[in-house]
């Protein structure tokens, strides 16, 4: 049985003020829940809502971590510096990453790599466009993803990570996946994982994401390979947010 995980991705939205009081309002709310809650911040509040959420259940995670460990990188956050923060999540290669700041393959496995060194959790975010899709390329391109990472970083790695299958069509569009379509891709991701290693395939945690909300959270959530869900859009507001919590 495969605990479920809810992840919050901000973006690059609201004031430290308004990342405070969003915080705030998921502590008080979520009461007890069986599901690990993570939200993704962006990285100049990481310690602020660190802070807001210290005695809560809810984590903090990063949106990005270098490819690199440490030195003359201009403008980038090492993993070391992430767990010095008490960051215990990062997303790698979210589809706004790979298209608008030209993360590749090869660049995503090396920050999975530097995560992972650090005890952070890497969740590998992987998924086809629209035009992939309708090419009947979306196992294909979900396979490149996942290969480049499963060839760099070992399936061992897998263990320790989350994989978020997001399909580029449904991001921040209102355009979700289906339960079915969701689930066959899960499906699929879950199968290929399985071919090198059967015990890691049946603990990990896969997550959809792509214009998840209160209203479909939970038919999702209810397919057998689905675990949880990356929530962009709907987790800057936390009504929202904990119902989606509670659709678990
Ligand atoms: P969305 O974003 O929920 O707004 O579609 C999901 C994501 O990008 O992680």
């Amino acid at each position: 049985m495969r605990q479920s995980l809810i992840m919050g991705n901000w973006k690059m939205n609201g004031s430290r003020e308004e990342g405070r009081q969003l915080a705030k309002a998921l502590a008080e709310g979520l009461g007890d829940v069986v599901q690990q809650v993570v939200v993704c911040v962006p990285f100049i509040y990481l310690a602020d809502i660190r802070d807001v959420l210290a005695s809560s259940l809810i984590a903090v995670g990063a949106q990005n971590v270098a490819d690199q460990a440490a030195g003359a990188y201009t403008g980038e956050i090492s993993a070391a510096m992430l767990a010095d923060t008490g960051v215990k999540y990062a997303l790698v290669g979210h589809s706004e990453r790979r298209s608008y700041y030209g993360d590749t393959n090869q660049s995503v496995a090396n920050r999975f790599i530097q995560a992972q060194k650090q005890n952070i959790v890497p969740v590998l975010c992987i998924g086809e466009t629209l035009e992939e899709r309708e090419q009947g390329r979306t196992f294909q391109v979900v396979d490149e993803q996942l290969d480049a990472v499963i060839d760099a970083a070992g399936i061992e790695a897998f263990a320790h990570a989350v994989i978020a299958y997001e399909p580029v069509w449904a991001i921040g569009t209102g355009k979700t996946a289906t339960d079915e379509q969701a689930q066959e891709v899960h499906h699929y991701i879950r199968q290929r994982i399985a071919g090198r290693s059967q015990a890691i395939a049946d603990k990990l945690q896969i997550l959809y994401g792509g214009s998840v909300k209160a209203d479909n959270a939970k038919g999702l959530f209810a397919q057998p390979d689905i675990d949880g869900g990356l929530v962009g859009g709907a987790s800057l507001d936390a009504k929202g947010f904990l119902q989606i919590c509670h659709s678990v």
